[in-house]
């Protein structure tokens, strides 16, 4: 069983996935504090509807970035945070949270890292064209969307696809892979070997591969 401390900003879906996860009993976790640094946001809802204490410390006032992180750190180690998730939270950590808990951040960042990092990237996905898109559950280190990958998933992207269609698609496999990285954690299965990160006793996903447009030439 993990102690989450999840950090959000906005409406909370990946939230609300690892919530049902866990009253599902497919998660070995539980949630201690969601901590919110917008006021009013979705996700404080759907942590009273669940009966989850939750707080809002507001970045504003805080000129350094540091300063904000130590009240962040405070309000996790009170309530015994073993691993923090970063779920749709749109702040920039700084090392003052990472020393605090030592490759025991994770971040859903919703493109196939190291491609597409930063935000606005269903667009820039649309606008440069490419074939696949997807998501990445990734510890986080110092940079922005860099720290070691734990999980990903793919998804294609089609020719009359819009930011918000392939966000829409994208987000319903960040459900998905957020909860298995933080079961992997919490099952004591993730290996961190440099810059990567080990999933042990896992068969190798099959050989399958997949190719947009499909190819046709083979089956005449
Ligand atoms: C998701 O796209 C996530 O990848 C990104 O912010 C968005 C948050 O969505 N980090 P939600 O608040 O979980 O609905």
């Amino acid at each position: 069983m993990v102690n989450l401390g999840v950090l959000v900003s906005g409406s909370g879906s990946n939230l609300q996935a690892i919530i049902d996860n866990i009253e599902a009993g497919r998660l070995d976790a539980r949630i201690r504090i969601i901590i919110s640094n917008v006021p009013d946001v979705f996700a404080l809802e759907r942590a009273k509807k669940h009966s989850i204490p939750s707080l809002v410390i507001s970045h504003k006032g805080y000129k350094r970035r540091e300063d904000f992180d130590k009240k962040i750190v405070e309000a996790l180690q009170a309530h015994e945070v073993g691993l923090v998730v970063l779920a749709g939270y749109m702040r920039v950590v700084t090392a003052v949270l990472l020393r605090a808990f030592p490759m025991r951040v994770m971040n859903i960042h919703p493109a196939l890292l190291p491609s597409f990092a930063g935000t606005h990237v269903w667009q820039a996905e649309v606008d440069y064209g490419v074939k696949f898109a997807g998501c990445t559950v990734h510890f986080v280190d110092e940079g922005t969307d860099t720290g070691p990958i734990i999980i990903q998933a793919a998804v294609p992207v089609y020719d009359d696809d819009t930011a918000e269609t392939l966000n829409a698609r994208i987000l319903k496999q960040e459900h998905k892979i957020f909860s298995q990285a933080i079961q992997l954690y919490a099952e004591g299965r993730l290996e961190i070997q440099g810059r990567r990160v080990l999933a042990k006793g896992f068969p190798k996903v099959p050989d399958a591969f997949m190719i947009n447009p499909p190819i046709e030439i083979f089956d005449r």
